[in-house]
């Protein structure tokens, strides 16, 4: 079957909606709305600002973030990146300005409301529970996001379905540390892992709340070549399966190797975005990280 055969048999599917189609044309039709329409676009910020006393740390920020990308977020420090992912995740209210995910407007809205529609971050200093095991450290993380009020809402004439709700979730923490190459440590104290298991636990807690967007403060900070390497792998794994990512990290090398969008921000405000060659050779972005120590 040629090409323009698909084609045509997946408008004739699309036209009359014929379930016999052959399952080489079930694709065309996403495809074709791919190239029709502009990209999904999950998060949208429009005039974010945020004042700590007399400092601005974000100031009228506005960009997007396409759907299956992996988009970073850079900027000298201090620019503001961390910030705007407090701001965006519900960690911090902004000033002024909007939060879209989704096309709804969730500013304002809690980290755990934020998660249960999709969108989590993970922190530059892992927050985990460094008493709890690894794996306890997983099977709580939807708990929170979700919210403690609705487990506490469970009545005991439903414990079955909370038992089943466990063991689904037990299946899922061991089905993530395993992605990760982290569940030979599963009894661990979690206060007891490297600094590098520590952030791949982070990010397996943030991807147990089941995420459309991910946002990544600088996840390869202090970790070891390979660790990176296996950081980077698992991210483009997830990116194929259609997760999208928000990525701040300092190493501009990284950024401009892995990611499709580049977004900077100086002194709270968007100085440039774009593709990461046209960011790489930009004048205004090499002046800004003047005086950096740039890796
Ligand atoms: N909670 C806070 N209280 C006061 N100032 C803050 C607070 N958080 C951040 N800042 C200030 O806001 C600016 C931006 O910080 P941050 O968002 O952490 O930058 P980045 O992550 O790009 O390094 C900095 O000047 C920082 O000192
Ligand atoms: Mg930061």
């Amino acid at each position: 079957m040629s090409s323009d055969d698909v084609t045509a048999d997946a408008l004739a599917t699309d036209a009359t909606g014929d379930l016999s189609a052959p399952p080489e044309s079930q694709d065309s039709p996403v495809e074709r709305a791919a190239a029709t329409t502009p990209p999904a676009v999950p998060l949208r910020v429009t005039n974010l600002k945020k004042t700590f006393g007399g400092i601005t740390a974000v100031d009228d920020m506005s960009f997007s973030v396409e759907s299956g990308s992996i988009t970073g977020l850079i900027g000298p420090n201090g620019a503001g990146k961390s910030t705007t992912f407090n701001l965006i995740s519900g960690a911090l209210t902004p000033d002024s300005g909007t939060v879209y995910f989704n096309g709804q407007d969730i500013t304002g809205l809690r980290p755990d409301q934020i998660a249960t529609r999709g969108m989590v971050r993970t922190f530059q200093i892992a927050r985990e529970l460094p008493e709890m095991t690894v794996l306890e450290n997983l099977m709580l993380a939807p708990k929170n996001q979700i919210g403690e009020t609705l487990w506490r809402s469970v009545l005991p004439g439903v414990r079955g379905s909370v038992i089943e709700q466990e063991t689904e979730l037990r299946e899922q923490a061991w089905e993530t540390l395993e992605f990760f190459e982290i569940d030979h440590l599963a009894t661990n104290e979690a206060g007891t892992l490297s600094g590098g298991q520590q952030k791949l636990l982070e990010m397996a807690r943030a991807l147990m709340t089941d995420p459309e967007l991910v946002l990544l403060d600088e996840p390869m900070a202090g970790v070891n070549p390979s660790l990176e390497r296996k950081i980077l792998d698992r991210i483009h794994r997830l990116q194929e399966d259609g997760l999208t990512f928000l990525l701040v990290e300092h190493d501009m090398d990284v950024i401009m190797q892995h990611c499709e969008h580049v977004i900077v921000m100086h002194q709270g405000r968007l100085l440039a975005e774009g593709e990461p060659d046209t960011i790489r050779s930009n004048e205004r972005v090499i002046e800004a990280y003047l005086g950096e120590d740039l890796e």
